[in-house]
């Protein structure tokens, strides 16, 4: 890979002297969803799948930016003194122009432009977070290239904030963080209210995490995303008239139930209802994964897309065609959406012996009713950003 992508640099920009070559993962979330803006849990982990770079300092103002993947696009180029979001004019660059502007928000750590080309090998607007993963290989090839020090979990917050704050979608720090923190063969159990985080090994003996991908694009931007956060912030905004609490995350379900006539409107009051008990399952999840009941933790991924599709609603035909036909297969130990929802992909925890009979009678069922393909990736879960 290095060599091949080493060989594209030098096609693109001429010579290869300083180039390096970095790594970022994408991420899947095996439960705990829409949670992370409402001071929850999660337990996403990083994959083998992700994007690489090649960068390296240019002695010029101008950055100069390529990807494999829209190579139609040509190089974007901008002055790093003058850097602005524009969504026609520099497409998938966007992303890397959020971090260098966050980066040299206070400071000017990037004080030089940079040749940088891109290659991901993450299905785009998958819901496995392509664009929080070309964030953080930004955030993370520039500290090597530029030397500044930056720990990886200050990298995942900048890698956020250029998202909140450039890109304009409201995300959590989900992605961002498992990201930057991800480690082979281990999910992270992450309390996004106070960042404290604990590994957590995935054993599913002789199981195996199979990802759909429905091929609904969708982009976080365009979607219901921010719709649904401040359908949860004005809940909240209820329930503090009656209780003194910081999120949603805050409470028991027995809480939840007890206060929530104050939030008086029925969609926010399902609303706030999926991120409670969201939020619970995911502790119980994290439980049942320890005790080695990985029946009970499949179990709870259903529960989770049944609340993600009924009290949520961010799932859509495409993806509740995919987790229901799911559920009716031999070996499937548990099946929901993963990510923000309307599109993207499933994730499954499937027996190995029946990983083959799964994809051809999920993809028979998707096809014929869809109309269009969805395409299967059986995944391992890796480490976060690296040199090659
Ligand atoms: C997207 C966001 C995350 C999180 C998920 C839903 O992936 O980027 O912060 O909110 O949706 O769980």
């Amino acid at each position: 890979m290095k060599e091949k992508l080493l060989a594209e640099f030098e096609r693109v920009f001429g010579g290869t002297e300083d180039a390096r070559v970095f790594f970022a993962p994408g991420r899947v979330n095996l439960i705990g969803e829409h949670t992370d803006y409402n001071g929850g849990h999660v337990f996403p982990c990083a994959l083998t799948i992700g994007t690489y770079a090649v960068a390296r300092k240019n002695g010029m103002d101008t950055c100069r930016m390529f990807s494999l993947n829209f190579e139609d696009q040509g190089i974007h180029a901008f002055d790093i003194n003058d850097i602005y979001y524009d969504k026609e004019e520099y497409d998938w660059a966007n992303y890397p122009m959020g971090v260098i502007a966050m980066l040299n928000e206070n400071e000017k750590r990037v004080d030089e432009g940079i040749d940088m080309l891109v290659f991901g090998n993450i299905p785009n607007s998958s819901g496995l977070s392509s664009s929080a993963s070309l964030e953080v290989l930004t955030a993370f090839a520039l500290r090597e290239l530029f030397g500044f020090e930056m720990s990886l979990i200050d990298i995942a917050l900048l890698s956020q904030k250029a998202e909140n704050k450039f890109i304009g979608v409201n995300c959590g720090i989900m992605d961002q963080f498992a990201i930057a923190m991800g480690k082979k063969d281990n999910a992270i159990f992450l309390d996004t209210a106070t960042l404290k985080y604990e590994y957590a090994p995935i054993r599913l003996s002789g199981a195996k995490i199979v990802i759909a991908c429905s091929n609904k694009k969708r982009g976080l931007g365009d979607s219901k995303y921010n719709e649904r956060r401040s359908e949860c912030e004005a809940a909240l905004a209820s329930i503090q008239t009656k209780k003194n609490i910081k999120a949603l995350g805050e409470l028991s379900t027995e809480e939840f139930e007890a206060v929530k006539d104050v939030i008086g409107d029925e969609v926010k009051t399902r609303r706030a209802k999926h991120a409670v008990y969201e939020n619970i399952r995911t502790l119980d999840a994290v439980a049942a994964l320890k005790a080695n009941d990985i029946e009970r933790f499949g179990r709870l991924m259903n529960e989770s897309h049944v609340s993600l599709r009924d009290d949520y609603e961010v799932t859509g035909i495409e993806l509740d065609t995919l987790v229901e036909t799911a559920w009716t297969v031999p070996g499937v130990i548990g099946s929901r959406m993963t990510g923000a929802g309307f599109g993207g992909c499933t994730v499954s925890i499937v027996k190995e012996e029946n990983v083959d009979d799964f994809i051809k009678t999920v993809g028979d069922t998707y096809l014929s009713k869809i109309g269009y393909k969805a395409d299967f990736y059986v995944v391992d879960i890796g480490d976060g950003p690296t040199e090659l």
